[in-house]
């Protein structure tokens, strides 16, 4: 059968990883389209080729903007694509404005839709994630869940018909890249500098944590003052944002750096004495690798995480200090994750789903 993926951001480029290759593995034909949200070589090619995912088959180029503007370029763009691929399905994933716009756009066009990461709630409305992965669920024929909990959610809003259970495909490109760089010759991306185990890597870049000066500023605060050095891996939103509210971020323990490519950042997690994040993802990953995560959250969708106590939601400068120096959670063999072989699981229930379309 002819599955076609949507992908456009960061996060979305690393799940499509596993599924090309089990896609390619099962003998189907995977059609690739790139919206460009992300256009940036280090939020989008390194992954490509670090990963192994094969060159687009389109690309829409649509770039930066309102979630308006991004998500209508999206759409009108998406018409001709799907006229000229024809494909059996169409797989979108995750949560951004691609996600919800590939949606929409193959279900006008009576296109079978698929939603990989189905179920996720934050039950944050303020959240243009939260907007989206609702909206996409509720348009999807196919509801492909990563845990129980998601599976609740959509039972919770009436989708349980449409929904299967096939575990996170993040853990299987996690697992593989963490193999590969235990096993090989990834160099520590902060040798010489930053010591393993003597700092914490950082990211933030949601709109919640950088839009508001104030807020940012906090966050910024609380990181100067940590005990050890933090790295921050600044996403081009943080830096456009930190420029325009006039904040400077570099400072007491906190030296900026770009982003990694996806090999960089499993060592640069594995060798760090903790996580500090408002990313959705690298959560998660910091739970499968078994480093301890503050999340600068008011909420979480990967609510497993903080159950297991290996993942704590902090948002004060106090909180994140104390987040930042507990003790090391108790160790764990929960994987509520999956095994790492989610992405076979999604084509095939895809492939029986979808395959006489
Ligand atoms: C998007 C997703 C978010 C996801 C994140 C992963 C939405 C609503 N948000 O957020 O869910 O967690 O991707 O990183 O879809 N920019 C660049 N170069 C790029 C891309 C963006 O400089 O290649 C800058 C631009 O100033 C842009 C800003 O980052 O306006 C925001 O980019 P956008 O794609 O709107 O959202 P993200 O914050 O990346």
């Amino acid at each position: 059968m002819k599955i076609m993926s949507v992908v456009g951001a960061r996060p979305q480029f690393v799940k499509l990883a596993p599924i090309a290759h089990a896609a390619a593995a099962a003998g189907h034909e995977h059609i690739i389209v790139h919206t460009g949200q992300h256009y940036d070589p280090l939020l989008s090619d390194v992954f490509f080729r670090d990963l192994g995912i094969p060159t687009p088959d389109a690309h829409l180029d649509v770039g930066s903007g309102s979630h308006g503007a991004q998500t209508g370029a999206m759409l009108s763009k998406m018409d001709d694509i799907l006229h000229q691929f024809k494909p059996d399905c169409v797989l979108v994933y995750g949560d951004t404005n691609s996600t919800l716009a590939a949606a929409v756009s193959a279900v006008k066009l009576h296109y079978p839709v698929a939603h990989l990461e189905a179920g996720l709630r934050s039950f944050n409305r303020a959240m243009p994630e939260e907007h989206n992965r609702v909206l996409t669920d509720h348009a999807a024929d196919l509801c492909l869940a990563p845990t129980e909990t998601a599976m609740r959610h959509l039972d919770a809003e009436g989708l349980a018909a449409s929904s299967v259970l096939v575990g996170d495909v993040m853990t299987d490109v996690l697992f593989q890249t963490r193999d590969s760089v235990l096993a090989g010759s990834t160099p520590h991306p902060f040798a010489g500098e930053f010591e393993a185990g003597a700092y914490y890597l950082a990211t933030i870049h949601r709109a919640e944590s950088t839009n508001d000066p104030a807020r940012l500023a906090e966050i910024a605060v609380a990181l100067r003052n940590a005990d050890k050095p933090v790295v921050l891996l600044a996403h081009p939103r943080l830096r456009v944002k930190a420029e325009e509210h006039g904040i400077k971020l570099d400072g007491g323990s906190l030296t900026t750096r770009d982003p990694l490519a996806y090999p960089e950042l499993v060592k640069a997690v594995l060798a760090s004495a903790g996580v500090v994040t408002d990313s959705g993802g690298l959560q998660k990953e910091a739970f499968l690798l078994r480093v301890p995560c503050t999340t600068i959250r008011t909420e979480t969708e990967w609510v497993e995480t903080i159950e297991l106590e290996w993942n704590v939601l902090a948002n004060t400068s106090d909180e994140i200090s104390a987040a930042l120096t507990r003790a090391r959670p108790a160790d764990t063999n929960a994987a509520p994750y999956g095994d790492g072989h989610a992405a076979e699981r999604a084509v095939a229930v895809i492939a029986r789903t979808f395959s006489d379309a």
